[in-house]
C-alpha cells in the first residue's frame, strides 16, 4: 500500500527538474516535541521531508543538488549508536541511508556544520521553506555567513533566495495513482470507524466513549494516529466548529457531529457525520439535515475537471440560501441574502479543503488572481453545515442548538470525481436504519 521507492525517486527527479540552474535544496525533517518534561509527543516525520524521501527519523537534513558529480541526493542523519538503538530503537545510519532510501551520499548530522557550507558553496541559488521555522531560518543563515567568512579565499556565496514550498506544494497537489490508494484505503478505514460509533451511540454515552471507538477502529486498521484531533460534538457542542473536548455525556434527543478523520502510511481521512444519539432525526433535526445534504451532493456535482475551486463553493450557498429562506430562518430575496453573506449566521465556513499528506494540504487556491481551475488528481474535502447558534434569538427556537456538517473527501478524475469515503451512511434513513439494526 505505501509509497514505493522507484516513486520517492521520481519525486525528486521531478522536483530537481523544475529548480532553477546551480541551484541547491535543503529541507530539514519534523522537530521533536516535548509533551511534558521528559516526555515527547509521538514523532510524525515532516509531510516534504517525507514526501521526497520516505525517511521518518528525526534530526535529518535532506538537500538535493541537481547536476552534482559526487551525487545529487544527499542526507545528514543520526550515526548508528549501539547504546541508542538499545533505549530508542533502530537508526539507518549513514550508510542505512545510502542502501535503503536511495541517497547518493550521507553524513552524520553532528557534521552538518563543517560539510554543508560545502555544498552550498559555488551553487548561486538555495531553495529552503523560507519563514516556517526561526530556528532553520537562522540556521541557513549561519552556513551561509560561513562561506562568506571565506571569500577572500575564492568562496562563492549564493547570492539568491527562492521559495521551496511554491514548487513542492505544487507537486503535491496532484496525486499519483499510488496516493489516490492510500487516500482511499483511509477513506475506508475512517468510514468504518465513523459506522462504528453510530452503532455504538446511545444516551449517556460520553463523547470521548465515542471518540474511543473511532480510534480503535483506525488503530486495528493500521492507521494509528488520526491524522487530526477528533471532535464529538453532542447537541450545543455540534455548533463549535472546533470543539475538541469530547468530555460530555450524549443526551436522548441530540444530535451528535463527529469530525474524525485517520492518518495512514501519511495521508489522510477527513470525515464528518451528524446524526441523533438515540438513533431517531427529530423533525426540525431532519430537515436540516436533508438541507445540508443537498447542498453536499450539489457541491460534489461541482467537481469536475474544467471548474473553478469556487464553484462547489458557490453551489452549497445558493442550496443552504434557498432552503433557509423556504424554512423561514432567513428572511429576504435569495441573491441578496448570497449578495450580503447573510447565510455566513449558519454557514460560515467554505466548502472545503485540498487534502493529501496534510489534513489541509498544500496547494495553492487562487492561481494569477483567478481561482484554481480543478484537474484530475486533485484530492478535496467537500463539506457543508448549517449551525443554529443556541443562542440565536432571531430564530425560532425549535433550530436552536442544532449543529450539522456532513464532510466527505473527493478524488477527481477525468471526468468528475470519485468519493472516497461513501462507505459510511449519509441519508437519514440509512443512519437510522444502522442504528436500529444495533
Ligand atoms: N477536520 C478539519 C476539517 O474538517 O477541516
Ligand atoms: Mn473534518
Ligand atoms: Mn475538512
Amino acid at each position: 500500500m505505501s509509497i514505493t521507492k522507484q516513486e520517492f525517486t521520481r519525486r525528486r527527479k521531478q522536483l530537481m527538474a523544475m529548480m532553477e540552474d546551480n541551484s541547491i535544496a535543503i529541507l530539514p525533517a519534523a522537530p521533536e516535541r516535548t509533551r511534558s518534561r521528559d516526555t515527547e509527543y509521538s514523532f510524525r516525520q515532516d509531510s516534504d521531508f517525507y514526501y521526497l524521501s520516505g525517511f521518518a527519523e528525526p534530526e535529518s537534513v535532506l538537500v538535493l543538488i541537481p547536476g552534482r558529480e559526487h551525487g545529487e541526493y544527499v542526507l545528514f542523519c543520526r550515526e548508528k549508536d549501539r547504546e541508542k538503538e538499545i533505549w530508542n530503537g533502530y537508526r539507518a545510519g549513514p550508510e542505512g541511508v545510502c542502501a535503503q532510501y536511495g541517497a547518493d551520499d550521507a553524513f552524520p548530522i553532528d557534521d552538518i556544520d563543517d560539510i554543508l557550507p560545502g555544498l552550498i558553496e559555488g551553487r548561486e541559488r538555495v531553495y529552503y521553506g523560507m519563514g516556517k521555522d526561526a530556528d532553520f531560518d537562522h540556521q541557513v543563515m549561519v552556513w551561509i555567513n560561513a562561506i562568506r567568512a571565506q571569500v577572500r579565499t575564492g568562496a562563492i556565496p549564493p547570492g539568491e533566495f527562492l521559495d521551496l514550498d511554491h514548487l513542492l506544494h505544487d507537486m503535491r497537489l496532484y496525486k499519483s495513482a499510488a496516493e489516490g490508494r492510500i487516500l482511499k484505503r483511509a477513506g475506508e478505514i475512517s468510514a468504518e470507524a465513523h459506522a462504528r460509533a453510530m452503532r455504538a451511540c446511545k444516551p449517556g454515552v460520553f463523547e470521548y466513549q465515542l471518540e474511543a471507538e473511532i480510534h480503535h477502529e483506525f488503530a486495528t486498521n493500521g492507521a494509528r494516529f488520526p491524522a487530526y484531533n477528533t471532535i464529538v460534538g453532542g447537541g450545543d457542542n455540534g455548533c463549535i466548529l472546533h470543539y475538541v473536548d469530547n468530555s460530555d455525556a450524549l443526551k436522548d434527543g441530540d444530535l451528535v457531529l463527529i469530525d474524525a478523520g485517520c492518518e495512514l502510511d501519511y495521508y489522510a481521512a477527513d470525515i464528518t457525520r451528524t446524526f441523533p444519539v438515540n438513533g431517531k432525526f427529530s423533525k426540525e433535526q431532519r430537515v436540516l439535515y436533508e438541507l445540508t445534504l443537498k447542498a453536499q451532493q450539489a457541491a460534489i456535482d461541482a467537481i469536475k475537471p474544467g471548474r473553478h475551486w469556487n464553484e462547489p463553493h458557490e453551489a452549497s450557498v445558493q442550496v443552504i440560501t434557498e432552503g433557509l429562506v423556504e424554512l423561514g430562518l432567513l428572511l429576504g430575496d435569495v441573491p441578496d441574502l448570497i449578495e450580503s453573506e447573510a447565510y455566513k449566521e449558519f454557514y460560515m465556513h467554505r466548502i472545503g479543503h485540498w487534502l493529501g499528506m496534510d489534513v489541509h494540504d498544500v496547494g495553492d487556491y487562487r492561481v494569477g488572481g483567478e481561482w484554481r481551475v480543478l484537474e484530475a488528481g486533485m484530492c478535496m474535502t467537500v463539506e457543508p453545515g448549517i449551525y443554529v447558534a443556541p443562542d440565536n434569538a432571531g430564530v425560532d427556537a425549535k433550530w436552536r442548538g442544532i449543529g450539522i456538517r456532513i464532510e466527505d473527501d473527493v478524488l477527481i478524475t477525468k471526468d468528475g470525481c470519485d468519493v472516497l469515503t461513501a462507505d459510511v451512511p449519509k441519508t437519514v434513513d440509512d443512519i437510522e436504519a444502522l442504528m436500529a439494526a444495533s
